[in-house]
């Protein structure tokens, strides 16, 4: 089963993320994650990249789509896989298609802005594994570790209210024409032979537990 889930910065992506890999047993794509390890580790692309998400802006779609495309054709993803934060622009998305990627399912999470720089102010992160937390909705067992590995958890340099704002901008002039396109896509029904992943939009609001509830059932 090959999944895309959209929805602006905080929508509850990572944190759904989570749930669907241990259901359905398929790897979590997190090109968010994918480009802070390259920030972390000082190579060429995170040199580049760490400026630009720092900005809240894309980083350039030539630089993303190589290293998505390299990733899915890795033998565990060959049984399925979620894609969090890609496609985020129209390129990207007529890429995959132009690479003959199939998607069976997208799934947006519906979450308006005035919840997202709360959610974001209060998110902290296991920057090994990725790991979601919040220090109300969601806090880890003891405060400030990683509920697995006891390590400490960090705040990313995005989550601060000014790029939080500027994000939701790029979402909404470059990635909400991507959910549209997908919306058509599924409305339009089989062409060419061709199935169309099945689009669907869930309530983000509200709890995590009950967010996941409809996203199996859309999933399965
Ligand atoms: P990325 O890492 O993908 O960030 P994002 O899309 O902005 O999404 P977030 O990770 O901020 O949020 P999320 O939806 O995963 O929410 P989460 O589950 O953490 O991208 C970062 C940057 O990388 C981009 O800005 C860009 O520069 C670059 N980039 C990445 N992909 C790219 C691409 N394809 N092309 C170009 N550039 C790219 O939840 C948020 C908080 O809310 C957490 O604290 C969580 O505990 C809490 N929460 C979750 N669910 C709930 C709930 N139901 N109720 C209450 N709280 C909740």
């Amino acid at each position: 089963m090959n999944v895309i889930l959209l929805g602006p910065p905080g929508a509850g992506k990572g944190t759904q993320a989570q749930f669907i890999m241990e259901r359905f047993h398929i790897p979590q794509i997190s090109t968010g994650d994918m480009l802070r390890k390259e920030v972390a580790s000082g190579s060429e692309l995170g040199l580049k990249a760490g400026e630009i998400m720092k900005s809240g802006a894309l980083v350039p779609d030539e630089l993303i789509i190589d290293i998505v495309k390299h990733r899915l054709s890795e033998s565990d993803c060959q049984e399925g896989f979620l894609l969090d934060g890609f496609p985020r622009t129209l390129k990207q998305a007529q890429a995959m298609s132009e690479a003959g990627i199939l998607i069976n399912h997208v799934v947006e999470l519906v979450v308006p802005d005035e919840d997202i720089v709360n959610r974001l102010s209060g998110r902290r992160v296991h920057e090994g594994s990725g790991r979601v937390y919040h220090v109300l909705h969601n806090p880890p067992k003891q405060e400030g570790l990683d509920d697995i590995t006891g390590e400490s958890l960090i705040q990313r340099n995005d989550d601060l209210p000014d790029t939080i704002r500027q994000r939701l901008a790029v979402y909404a002039e470059q990635t909400r024409p991507v959910a549209q396109y997908y919306m058509a896509l599924d409305t339009a029904g089989v062409r060419g032979g061709v199935i169309p992943p099945k689009y669907t939009r869930i309530n983000g609001t509200d709890s995590p537990a009950t967010v996941s509830d409809q996203l199996f059932k859309a999933l399965s």
